[in-house]
């Protein structure tokens, strides 16, 4: 399968106005000189990226603010993105974690998790493909998972099983597409520092966490490249050897003692 060809291609970012989705907007605008539809709640966010990146690297740049824990609004983005008929790739990005007990999590996170990891994005994946496969249009679309979708992850048992999710559809998925210049990637960073893991509960994990640059950099490859799974890091790409090999309530166990520490941590007064 040939590489996808970014320059002057439109591709579709979501969750573009902060941390991995923006940097990945701004990289292939200044790397790939690809022109962007870029999705997120935050219009201000969106419009001064627009304003940036057409200025400094001359390229196109639409905006379609969306609220992706609606379904109605995930199903309006599908329409307006397949309806131009030039679409010709899509990072599915937008994504949202609770880090803390599970027995503090509202209802209310709990369906938000589901509805902006798990709906949003395999659904807006379903009518993607749906337009791509029949069209034998060349394209690649790319799931922004996580390694905690391949390791349980305490203390984000909702995240992690959206992830997980996401991983399963997408690597199945593509195995069925006959659509031969069409590809699924999924990609699995670990810890980056963005405004996802800013907060407190995270300040005792902030030295695992990759520059964000970084990962862009090496997820827009893997998109580029068609790969089936993209995990950045030789550290991270370790430790999926390891959960694969070793005990898997042990390697869970670890985590669990690990994370909780870091929360306990936290939550020490004058911490
Ligand atoms: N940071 C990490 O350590 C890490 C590790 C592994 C995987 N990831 C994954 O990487 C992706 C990007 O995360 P990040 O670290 O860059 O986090 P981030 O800086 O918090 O960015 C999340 C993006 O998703 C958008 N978003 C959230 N809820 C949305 C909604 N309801 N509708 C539309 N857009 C929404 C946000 O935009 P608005 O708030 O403007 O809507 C923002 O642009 C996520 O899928 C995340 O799970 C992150």
């Amino acid at each position: 399968m040939k590489p996808l060809q970014f320059e002057g291609r439109w591709i579709l970012v979501t969750g573009a106005s902060s941390g991995l989705g923006k940097e990945m907007a701004t990289q292939l605008a200044s790397r790939y000189k690809a022109n962007l539809i870029l999705v997120a709640r935050r219009k201000e966010a969106l419009e001064q990226l627009k304003g940036q990146l057409q200025q400094a690297y001359g390229v196109q740049v639409e905006l379609l603010p969306a609220d992706l824990g609606e379904e109605s609004e995930i199903l309006r983005v599908a329409d307006t993105v397949i309806q131009r008929g030039d679409l010709y790739g899509a990072i599915l990005n937008a994504g949202i974690t609770y880090f803390g007990p599970h027995v503090e999590l509202s209802d209310l996170e709990f369906r938000r998790l589901i509805q902006v990891n798990l709906i949003g994005v395999s659904l807006l994946t379903s009518h993607l493909v749906k337009y791509f496969e029949p069209s034998g249009k060349e394209a690649g679309i790319m799931l922004v998972s996580s390694m905690a979708g391949f390791m349980p992850t305490p203390y984000q048992s909702v995240y992690s099983g959206t992830k997980a999710y996401l991983i399963q559809f997408a690597n199945a998925l593509q195995l069925e597409l006959k659509n031969k210049a069409l590809s699924l990637t999924v990609f699995e960073p670990g810890g980056i520092a963005t405004e996802m893991t800013s907060g407190e509960n995270f300040s005792a994990l902030r030295s695992w966490l990759m520059p964000v640059d970084q990962v862009a950099s090496i997820a827009l490859r893997a998109f580029r490249a068609r790969k089936y799974n993209a995990i950045p890091g030789f550290i991270n790409q370790v430790g999926y050897v390891l959960s694969r090999i070793m005990p898997r309530k042990f390697m869970v166990g670890q985590l669990a003692k690990t994370y909780g520490k870091a929360l306990e941590f936290q939550r020490k007064p004058g911490a």
